[in-house]
């Protein structure tokens, strides 16, 4: 039996998916233990990492632990799935925690990988750059306007298919020889905002046009979204330059054994939700 958190996410209802199709038993949880939509013989629970004594019933039996990062339960989930037996733990975090940096996202990403590092528990780290899936959030732009107005239009990045990072967990997750093992991913292709939003164009029949915020706009932009330390945080990696997103590795390809997705695919899989 595998448990997967996070499983109404991007990575984690890729991840679900994947193991179904692979015949596993799955476990797939989240607060509401939302049922609608998984593959068949896949059982929905509910629990909330923030409060162990509610995820403790879900590690009865479980093999394989795949968890989301930054939750205060964490700790004690950790112990409770020793207690429990779990035989092996993937950990979702990403490629900042490599950063030596002190800002809010590797804080909370470092701290999730000590926690897994002095459990006692084998473990893998996947740690991906940023996901394709964050494109999304200029679904509602797109619907209004051909002008699409993109924090960070300099930046290049290899974004990740959360597709490939499941691929990756599930991997790790059903095989042997990935414990101890951290596994930087990323996608096939170091793109700007402006090829993005032009694959999104191409993939909708429309012609976008890209616009790029200023720093001060974008801190303005994103500050509507996510709490301040979190925006200082993506300035670090992408105005101060402390992180390179640019780097594409073979990480995916040596892992699952096929290339990792390209935008292009990506946005065809997601076109109704622009
Ligand atoms: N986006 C990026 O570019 C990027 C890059 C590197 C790393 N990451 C890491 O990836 C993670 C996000 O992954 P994702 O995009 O797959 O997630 P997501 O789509 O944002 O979904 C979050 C999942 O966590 C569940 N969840 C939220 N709060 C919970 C709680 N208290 N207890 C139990 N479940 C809870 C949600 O389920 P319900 O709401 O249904 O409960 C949902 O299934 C973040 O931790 C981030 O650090 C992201």
């Amino acid at each position: 039996m595998f448990l997967v958190t996070g499983a109404t996410g991007n990575v984690g209802a890729e991840l679900v998916r994947a193991l179904a199709e692979a015949g596993e038993p799955v476990r797939a949880l989240s607060r509401a233990g939302r049922a609608e939509g998984l593959p068949p013989g896949v059982t929905a629970v509910a629990g909330d990492l923030n409060r162990p004594e509610t995820v403790r019933a879900a590690l009865d039996g479980v093999r394989g632990l795949f968890l989301m990062p930054g939750y205060g339960g964490q700790r004690q989930i950790l112990a409770d799935a020793l207690a429990a037996g779990v035989e092996h733990v993937v950990l979702l975090s990403g490629k900042s925690a490599e950063v030596d940096d002190d800002n809010a996202v590797t804080r909370y990403l470092r701290a999730a990988e000590s926690e897994v590092r002095a459990s006692g528990l084998s473990w893998t780290f996947v740690r991906p750059v940023s996901f394709m899936s964050n494109a999304s959030a200029l679904a509602d732009q797109i619907r209004k306007s051909d002008e699409v107005r993109v924090p960070f239009p300099g930046v290049r990045t290899a974004d990740i298919d959360p597709y490939d990072i499941a691929h990756v967990a599930a991997h790790a997750l059903r095989s042997p020889g990935h414990e101890g093992r951290v596994h930087t991913v990323t996608g096939p292709e170091a793109l700007l905002p402006a090829d993005r939003v032009r694959i999104l164009g191409e993939t909708l029949g429309r012609e976008l046009r890209t616009v790029g915020l200023t720093d001060e706009e974008a801190r303005t932009a994103m500050g509507a979204h996510f709490p301040a330390p979190y925006v200082d945080a993506f300035f670090r990696f992408f105005v101060d330059g402390i992180l390179d997103e640019s780097v594409v590795l073979p990480t995916v390809r040596e892992i699952t054994g096929r290339a990792p997705r390209t935008f292009e695919q990506w946005a065809r899989a997601h076109a109704d939700a622009f």
